[in-house]
């Protein structure tokens, strides 16, 4: 499971399985130790001496946001939208961490993404009902049901689990019935759905043309708008899936679509200028020209900063940036062999000079294309701007070095 590097006089485990663990320091004898430790006991990070951490950069203005958002009657349902990994779902973990120590609530969190990689392509109405309920016998002192069971959220006795899955209780009702109990008791409900297009195509069982997140939807605004039960976010990073949400005009009117985007420049310059504050590096420092020059290359790209930051251990800036350009053109060229190469380069062509590009410029040929060029995360589409831009700094430069070396 781990790759091994010998570097700068240290060993440094690499994992493809857990990017995480990457980057410690041990000496050759220490490493079959951990590993037998990490198996036996877990992540328990605190035991680790790491050469990097996973920072955290400010977020003040976003969690400041959410905090009043959560403070206030719940009336409208919450989107979180941006570009790929541009910390949406980090953004959540974070805010509540912070909210569990200041208020009572009762969160529930379902992650889509990490759940249905467990299924296959098809999910299915039931899949749904495994994610969202998790049966729950023990206070009908009944025993321990059987492992197994999927983790859900809203917990359920078998029977009612049976009876929901022969169509004769609604599931809607019960999450109803859950949000009604935690409000007589003083606790705020949370529910926080994660990617949520993952449920996109899931139909009703009861009725082939009756569509899950139709459904949920009008449940979430009922919990909303109407009834006032709960909290609802979501988040997502498909600009296109946000997009049929935010032009059917009853969600545009009970919802608040936030973009949470990559980091700003300052955030950016303070993280590079304070390594060791913010990601725990004490192996090097960067100078504010460094730090200028990632910024040039990848933005404010948490993902990406992290990435050149652990390749830093290993070589010189100006090579790792070099081959950072290098790949993000190599991942345009893979992407624009196709039989539409034409009709792909001159799309692209339109962002060598410009930032971004309104959806009033093309035509309706043109947005197909560029439909794709969202899924496949070159391209985000801000649906509240109708506006396409390159994903990040780095795919912008990707653009432009494809265009120089034509
Ligand atoms: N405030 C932050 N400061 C530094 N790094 C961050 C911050 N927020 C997120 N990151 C890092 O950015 C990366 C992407 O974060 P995250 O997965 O939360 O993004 P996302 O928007 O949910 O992505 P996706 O679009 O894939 O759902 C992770 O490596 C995370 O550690
Ligand atoms: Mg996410």
């Amino acid at each position: 499971m781990f790759d091994v590097l010998y570097a700068n006089g240290l060993y440094v485990l690499t994992s493809q399985a857990a990017g995480f663990l990457a980057g410690q320091k041990y000496s050759a004898s220490a490493i079959e130790k951990k590993k037998y430790r990490y198996y036996n006991e877990g992540m328990t990070a605190d035991k680790f001496e790491y050469r990097q951490d996973v920072a955290f950069i400010n977020r003040d203005k976003e969690l400041h946001d959410l905090k009043i958002f959560v403070d206030k009657r719940p009336s409208e349902i919450l989107f979180l939208h941006g570009p790929k990994s541009s910390g949406k779902t980090t953004l959540l973990y974070k805010f509540l961490e912070k909210l569990g120590k200041e208020q009572k609530v009762n969160v529930k969190f379902l992650n889509l993404r990490k759940t249905f990689t467990e299924f296959s392509d098809e999910y299915n109405y039931k899949d749904f009902l495994s994610v969202f309920f998790k049966v729950d016998d023990k206070s009908e002192k009944k025993g321990k049901i059987a492992a197994g069971i999927n983790v859900g959220l809203f917990k359920i006795n078998s029977q009612i689990d049976m009876k929901m899955r022969q169509g004769k209780v609604d599931p809607f009702k019960v999450m109803e019935k859950e949000f009604i109990r935690l409000n007589k008791k003083g606790t705020k409900p949370i529910l926080i759905i994660d990617e949520l297009q993952a449920l996109d195509k899931i139909y009703m069982d009861n009725g082939r043309d009756r569509r899950l997140i139709i459904e949920l939807f009008n449940f979430f605004v009922a919990m909303t708008k109407e009834s006032h039960l709960a909290h609802i976010i979501i988040a997502s990073s498909d600009g296109y899936f946000i997009n049929t949400l935010y032009t059917d005009s009853r969600l545009k009117k009970s919802s608040i679509f936030y973009r949470v985007d990559y980091l700003p420049k300052e955030d950016v310059m303070e993280w590079l200028l304070n390594l060791e504050k913010y990601s725990k590096i004490k192996d090097y420092i960067l100078t504010k020209e460094d730090a200028e020059k990632i910024w040039e290359t990848v933005g404010g790209s948490m993902w990406e900063i992290q990435d050149i930051l652990f390749k830093l251990f290993r070589s010189p800036l100006d090579d790792v940036l070099g081959l950072y350009k290098k790949k993000m053109r190599s991942l345009i060229v893979d992407y624009v062999v196709k039989p539409e190469q034409e009709e792909i380069e001159k799309l692209l062509r339109r962002f060598v000079d410009r930032e971004e590009l309104p959806k009033e410029e093309i035509n309706s040929e043109e947005e197909k294309l560029l439909r794709d060029m969202v899924r496949q995360n070159i391209l985000y589409f801000d649906p509240t701007e109708a506006t396409y831009y390159p994903q990040g700094k780095s795919f912008h430069h990707g653009i432009r070095l494809y265009f120089e070396k034509k």
